[in-house]
């Protein structure tokens, strides 16, 4: 059982494995018995929560407003909530640290030309060719996280590679 709620944050482009590797962790967590575990995702809080949202910056910022709110509540009060959002403006990624609790903010980066090439979405190829617009990384900004605690490479490590990092980082930081 883990002693408090936390709140990790995984920042990065899109198709660069924040659901994937949230999941992952979820799972793990729910088999080692740590208690509650609630995911936010990007895609499913657009569809119920922020379908009135695009991907201008005010947008995005209004998005990550409101997934903030959220994530707070849930850890405030115990439970394990695992965030996932492109999140690409460091200010708006502050605001969240300051108010979840037990903030964790993970990078989760992969080379653009592996995003590209795996395109699982197809998003990639549409944004290249001009059409989508606003497309974080193509034609839209990200500000890379200056000081996350958690960087995860997925260009070059397996997933549970990755899984294991956090896990043991939960660990050291007695977070579990
Ligand atoms: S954020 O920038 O506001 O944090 P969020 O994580 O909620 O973005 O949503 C990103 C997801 O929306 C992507 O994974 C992708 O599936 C979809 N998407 C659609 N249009 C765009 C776009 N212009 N830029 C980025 N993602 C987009």
């Amino acid at each position: 059982m883990s002693k408090e709620g936390f709140t990790l944050w995984f920042t990065g482009w899109s198709g660069a494995g924040k659901t994937t590797i949230a999941m992952a962790i979820e799972e793990e967590l729910k088999k080692r018995k740590m208690g509650y575990v609630q995911r936010l995702d990007g895609d499913l809080v657009r569809e119920y929560l922020c379908h009135d949202l695009g991907f201008s910056k005010e947008d995005r910022n209004e998005n990550i407003r409101r997934a903030t709110f959220v994530a707070e509540m849930l850890s405030k009060n115990g439970v394990i909530t695992l965030v996932s959002f492109i999140s690409p403006y460091r200010s708006l990624r502050e605001y969240a640290r300051i108010r979840c609790h037990n903030f964790t903010e993970i990078y989760v980066k992969c080379d653009r030309d592996i995003l590209i090439e795996r395109d699982v979405k197809g998003l990639y190829k549409k944004a290249l060719a001009n059409e989508i617009s606003e497309f974080t990384g193509i034609s839209d900004p990200y500000e890379e996280p200056l000081n996350p605690e958690l960087v995860l490479d997925t260009g070059k490590e397996e997933v549970s590679e990755s899984v294991n990092k956090v896990i043991k980082y939960l660990y050291e930081e007695q977070l579990i």
